[in-house]
């Protein structure tokens, strides 16, 4: 997000803009929490994760006395238009804000999820799934040094494109997602026929699947086949933070320098995003309507290559 906003701000004052950044995202509109941006205040970030803007999750901002607070904040500050960075939930709310006070914002995909519609990755991504594999990649000398099982427990509240990726990446032996019923008697089956063969495996989890989590997955093992070693990762929080991967920071610059010259030819209302490595703008109506399916190819593949 840094270099996302790192871009937006230069952009900006290249075109002769002021501009502002907003502390703590809807909330900070709410709090008049706007402070005045130079090129220099961005310097020296485009390296670190998270936001120097800071973030939070405003429920005030979806009641109606707080978006007014809000909408009176951007008067006051005189600020034209918005650059929203962030997700489902920011894109949510920049209908509701759009639809009720007029204001042009544009948006760019922040969230390590990848689950918006409208650009292949979203900003953050690569960098997450990279931590998956690393960590992962450590936990496996464990797993077959040790002959143990390990499920190893990804972000992904609703959105299985982590556990997907990252799972493909480190040759798990299973990947459960929430778009998908976990199988639990298929798992069974195949660890039973595999159980002379291999006995190191890697099954990543979403924190969304649908059986209940890595936990109770591992449990359900365990009862079944007491003689594996079953051991359970969360990775949490550990996948948002770090120093963002080359083609992060090279997508985020590039999305937040189109976000502001788009803004400047008069197009509002949208999320842009890169497909195809082309920009592209989405509605953000539509980029809100989650990809949803998993391509069930790769699951086959999954499946596949790790007999
Ligand atoms: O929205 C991105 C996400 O990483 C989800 O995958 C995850 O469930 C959630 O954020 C965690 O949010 P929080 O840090 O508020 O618990």
């Amino acid at each position: 997000m840094n270099a996302c906003i790192r871009a937006v701000v230069r952009t900006a004052i290249y075109h002769n803009l002021e501009v502002f950044g907003i502390i703590r995202g809807y909330e900070g509109m709410i709090h008049g929490a706007m402070i005045p941006l130079e090129a220099s205040s961005v310097a020296n970030i485009i390296q670190r994760g998270g936001t120097f803007l800071k973030t939070a999750r405003s429920k005030a901002f979806m009641t109606e006395e707080g978006m007014q607070q809000a909408y009176d904040n951007i008067k006051k500050f005189e600020i034209d238009a918005l650059v929203a960075i962030g997700g489902d939930g920011t894109f949510r709310g920049a209908i509701e804000f759009k639809n009720r006070f007029g204001i042009p914002i544009i948006g760019t995909p922040g969230t390590i999820d990848n689950d918006l519609f409208g650009t292949d990755n979203t900003i953050g991504y690569d960098t997450a799934i990279n931590t998956v594999v690393h960590a992962v990649d450590k936990i496996r000398d464990t797993a077959e040094s040790h002959d143990r099982l390990f499920l190893v427990e990804v972000m992904g509240r609703d959105s299985g494109l982590i556990a997907l990726s990252s799972g493909i990446g480190v040759g798990a032996e299973f990947i459960f997602i929430p778009e998908k019923r976990t199988d639990l008697e298929n798992l069974f089956h195949r660890l039973e026929e595999g159980k002379r063969e291999k006995a190191s495996k890697i099954i990543v989890v979403a924190e969304g699947e649908v059986a209940g989590g890595a936990f109770n997955v591992a449990k359900q093992i365990h009862e079944r086949f007491p003689q594996f070693d079953t051991k359970v990762t969360v990775l949490g929080h550990v996948q948002r933070g770090g120093s963002p991967s080359c083609a992060d920071r090279v997508l985020a610059s590039r999305l937040g320098f189109s976000a502001v010259e788009a803004l400047l030819e008069g197009k509002h209302g949208v999320m842009v995003g890169m497909i195809d490595k082309e920009i592209s703008f989405t509605p953000f109506e539509k980029a809100v309507k989650h990809i949803g399916d998993i391509d069930q190819h790769l699951l086959r593949m999954v499946e596949i290559l790790s007999l």
